[in-house]
């Protein structure tokens, strides 16, 4: 995965741009950081398992000035995440050392190549059999160019990487394979990263190098190339991102602010779209003939944005009527997947980097999907390669663990939803506006289960120590479950399953006993006595129960031993206000744990390796 960050320039401004840069690119990945600059004609790395502050202090410490500076912060895929593992890596005869993000898929068979040449190896790493092997290819042509071309043609798998060379200050390449990268360059000061961000603060004209590109800057100019080293057209496009720096204010962790700002954020992705209670949605509009007419409906996404895609599933099948099929984009990418023309693919997306879903879309593109972005990163691969798309407008999401773009992916799809159900003539003018009056009470119903906040810390209290839970829920609560699950994983290392409630029986019950709380979500709903029979079960069983319940139906306090109660909604919506206590649960058991909400071990906010 991983963030790269290179610059070539004004050495008063390396060290700056590098780690300002490497910040803003923590998101794909914390497990360490590195700089490597020329300095003395030699290559110098500094690098550290941890975060990017630790790198900066060392670096500065050393005075080094280099115009030259390559730049890392790393998700391991192989090896440890230590120093040694940590970017840049240098080459055996230290003559090149490169940043790299993605994963060399034949770095076994071109290890051996190296090891029968007399190549050492001193870290894990794919990568460092990848600038190895560039060495030798650059040693073997006696041509940089030619050696560089030619060891990018046997690579396998994805990369982004830059190279720099020892003795030489003028000369980096970067090439792309699968892992973004993005240029800029203001006079003579050139700029590259794996997203615009840590380059717009210099220039807002950046080249997106496509895949199979090369680029190479060579003292004052440059060239982007194909990989047989014929110079290919480019352009530099205007790219309409601004810097959001994002404070943290009165709250100790992004993860808590982003919960309390959910009122906030889906009044923006209902803003400017409804309009006299009727749904605009000027980034689809294009499509929208196709949406009322589609056969099929297909959507992707990975983790938490798979799960809004279920929550919406139940959702479209009910009031389009017509088949909804939810894919992991990891599978489908895979199974070769029958896409009819006209079938409406919708990709979720918090990031739009993730690697999975990028591939999966153009995949369905090729096919003759009609590809329809739910994103919430303005310019984002995904929103770009999308043939339509409606942003979020969530603002950015910091935490690792998504909560604010989960809901905003929901209200989209349902608004999504109800304006086709109309269209299509399935619900009737009243219920349509029924709808949407609902849709715009639900931020400030969300505002009051923030207010329980405290007490859902004390039930919290009750649970944080335990090593397993169970959520539970039915139809369209059954994707809660599971996300609840998954919030409380990835944050508290707490293992958590979510189950559909019925199936509890077929299997999971078998784990029921007083070390097991079982969540149930148990507000309206069509299948409503029958979560209670479940809930009794669990109870039965001597599960700590804990149920997320609403105003209308608080006598199900009976069964449980602690309950949530929130505010009453259209049985439709219900996910997007039960999945609110869940985050506050998952988060306060984290910090009972003493967990790191923001960056939780092993994970990173956007997942750019497969
Ligand atoms: C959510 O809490 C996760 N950390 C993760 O599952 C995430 O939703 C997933 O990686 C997909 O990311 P995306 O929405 O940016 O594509
Ligand atoms: N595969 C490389 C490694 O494990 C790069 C991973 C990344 O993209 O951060 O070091």
């Amino acid at each position: 995965m991983c963030g790269i960050v290179a610059f070539k320039g004004n050495k008063e401004k390396t060290s700056e741009v590098i780690f300002e840069g490497l910040k803003l690119l923590e998101y794909r990945g914390y497990d360490s950081c590195g700089i490597g600059v020329i300095d003395n004609n030699e290559i110098k790395s500094f690098k550290w398992k941890g975060r990017v502050r630790k790198t900066e202090k060392r670096f500065i410490e050393s005075k080094i000035k280099s115009p030259i500076a390559i730049g890392h912060t790393r998700w391991a895929t192989h090896g440890e995440p230590n120093d040694v593992n940590s970017h840049p890596i240098t080459s055996y005869n230290k003559k090149f050392a490169i940043v790299h993000n993605g994963i060399i898929e034949n770095y076994r068979e071109l290890k051996k190549i190296l090891l029968e040449k007399g190549y050492e190896f001193y870290t894990e790493t794919d990568t460092e059999v990848l600038v190895n092997f560039i060495e030798l290819c650059v040693s073997n042509a006696k041509n940089i160019d030619k050696g560089i071309s030619y060891a990018l043609s046997k690579l396998e798998g994805a990369f982004g990487i830059v190279l720099i060379q020892r003795s030489n200050t003028d000369i980096m390449y970067a090439a792309r394979k699968g892992s973004p990268l993005a240029f800029g360059r203001k006079g003579e000061n050139f700029f590259i990263a794996s997203d615009a961000t840590p380059i717009i603060e210099y220039t807002k004209k950046i080249i997106y190098l496509d895949n199979g590109q090369l680029l190479k800057i060579d003292k004052t100019n440059f060239e982007v190339l194909d990989f047989e080293l014929n110079k290919v057209p480019n352009k530099f496009q205007e790219v309409d991102v601004e810097l959001q720096k994002v404070e943290l204010g009165d709250f100790d962790s992004y993860m808590l602010k982003e919960i309390m700002e959910q009122p906030e954020s889906l009044n923006q992705t209902m803003l400017g779209r409804i309009k006299n209670n009727k749904i605009t949605l000027g980034g689809i509009h294009k499509y929208s003939k196709d949406l009322i007419n589609t056969k099929r409906v297909i959507i992707i996404g990975c983790g938490t944005s798979w799960h809004a895609g279920l929550v919406a599933e139940y959702f479209l099948e009910k009031y389009l009527r017509v088949p909804v099929e939810v894919e992991y984009a990891s599978e489908f990418r895979y199974r070769f997947p029958i896409i009819n023309k006209g079938d409406i693919v919708f990709v979720i997306s918090q990031s739009g980097e993730t690697a999975d879903t990028l591939e999966a879309t153009r995949i369905a593109k090729k096919k003759g999907g009609i590809l329809l972005g739910i994103v919430n990163t303005v310019g984002s691969s995904i929103a770009r390669i999308t043939d339509e798309g409606c942003y979020l407008h969530a603002g950015p999401e910091i935490g690792v663990a998504s909560t604010k773009a989960f809901t905003s992916q929901l209200m989209l799809l349902l608004m999504i939803g109800a304006k086709t159900a109309y269209l299509k003539k399935n619900i009737s003018i009243k219920k349509y506006e029924k709808m949407i009056s609902e849709l715009k009470r639900i931020p400030s119903k969300i505002e009051e289960v923030l207010e329980l906040n405290n007490d859902i810390k004390k039930i919290s209290k009750k649970i944080y120590k335990k090593n397993h839970a169970l959520f539970l829920g039915r139809g369209n609560n059954f994707p809660v479950a599971l996300e609840g699950a998954l919030k409380l994983k990835e944050i508290s290392y707490i293992h958590a399953e979510g189950y559909p409630a019925a199936e509890m029986k077929h299997g999971p019950i078998a784990l029921i006993d007083s070390e097991m709380p079982v969540v149930a979500i148990c507000t309206k709903s069509d299948e409503y006595d029958k979560m209670i029979s479940n809930i009794r079960e669990v109870g039965s069983r001597n599960a700590i129960v804990i149920g997320v319940i609403d105003k209308e139906n608080e006598h199900v306090k009976d069964y449980l031993d602690f309950s949530i109660l929130v505010p009453s909604t259209s049985k439709d919506f219900t996910p997007i206000i039960n999945q609110i206590p869940l985050q506050l649960l998952a988060y306060h058991c984290a910090i009972f744990r003493g967990c790191d909400v923001d960056k939780p071990r092993n994970l990173a906010k956007s997942v750019t390796v497969e």
